[in-house]
């Protein structure tokens, strides 16, 4: 029996599992995340973690700690956790791979079309009294039929976008590590992130890229809000250097009620729920589960996070 502690109640039978595996499992309770001081005692005596992206996990929480063999993150990125040092103790982290690419490739494809068809306007107007007629040069937006998509990162979930945005008619690009992402940016009408938050990609999306783009590309940000220079990217929206963003994460989250992102224009948020499907989030407690039960019966995770850069 070993000591599981998880630091939010989850939908779907996750935490059942691991009880029904002979584990003792304690959940934090309550909406917000635990506290620092919370986490550090949850991990104290604890054999397995499954920490969520609001928590950090890094030296100091590992050195707290001495009985944890395993960390299972629910989500499949893991910029909460110190790669490194999980690899120098030995011990093992998992992500919540595969599960949620469809979810997310999904709710990118609304901010898509959301944005490009000024649904956020429009749905205030109409219900604030601005509907008064059919108006031939109202509300217009943006025609996907050959639209220039430029999808930056090569994995999973940008390839599940272009599958997604094919059929509308839109051409498609991609650019990883080892393109010209500003070349590729000036060709772009709307630009969707799909790559990783590490110290690579930290401000990838900065100044000098958003100048790069056209007046009127449209800014699609479903990864890590930490991808984009947030700052940048607000007078960006304002000075009209690109035309539109829209964001399912930001840098912090959530945003203070008085931060700026709040009143930039053309910028559409909503709250990281790019896996928030029941189907997803239980398929991702799941996953969290087969890498805790793996790692304690000391086999290897079924979906273990890369390697720290180092190793
Ligand atoms: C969500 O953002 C995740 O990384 O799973």
């Amino acid at each position: 029996m070993a000591k599981i502690f998880v630091a939010r109640a989850l939908p779907g039978d996750a935490i059942e599992r691991l009880r029904d595996a002979g584990h003792e499992v304690t959940v934090h309770g309550g909406s917000m995340p635990p506290t620092r001081e919370e986490l550090l005692a949850g991990v104290a005596d604890a054999d397995g973690l499954l920490s969520l992206l609001t928590d950090r996990v890094d030296g100091e929480l590992l050195d707290s700690a001495p009985q944890l063999k395993a960390v299972a993150n629910f989500a499949v990125g893991c910029d909460n956790i110190d790669l490194a040092a999980a690899a120098e103790r030995g011990i093992p982290v998992g992500v919540a791979a595969h599960v949620l690419t469809d979810a997310t490739a999904d709710l990118t494809m609304a901010l898509l079309l959301a944005s490009a068809r000024n649904l956020p306007e429009g749905e205030r107007d109409a219900r604030e009294g601005r509907w008064k007629t059919w108006e031939p040069e109202g509300w217009l937006g943006r025609e996907l039929r050959g639209a220039k998509l430029l999808i930056v990162g090569r994995g999973r979930i940008g390839q599940a976008v272009a599958d997604r945005a094919e059929p509308f008619g839109m051409q498609i690009s991609f650019a990883g590590r080892d393109d010209d992402l500003h070349a590729a940016l000036a060709e772009a009408d709307i630009v969707s992130i799909h790559c990783p938050l590490n110290e690579q990609t930290h401000h990838l999306i900065d100044a000098a890229a958003l100048a790069a783009m056209k007046p009127d590309a449209l800014l699609i940000n479903t990864t890590r809000g930490g991808v984009v220079d947030q700052a940048a990217l607000i007078e960006a929206l304002h000075a009209g250097t690109i035309g539109s963003a829209a964001l399912d994460v930001t840098d912090p989250e959530p945003p203070a009620a008085d931060d700026p992102i709040y009143s930039a224009p053309n910028c559409l948020i909503v709250p990281h729920i790019g896996s928030a499907t029941a189907t997803t989030r239980a398929a991702m407690g799941n996953c969290a589960a087969d890498n805790l039960l793996a790692a304690l019966a000391g086999e290897p995770m079924p979906t273990p996070a890369p390697a720290p850069p180092s190793a």
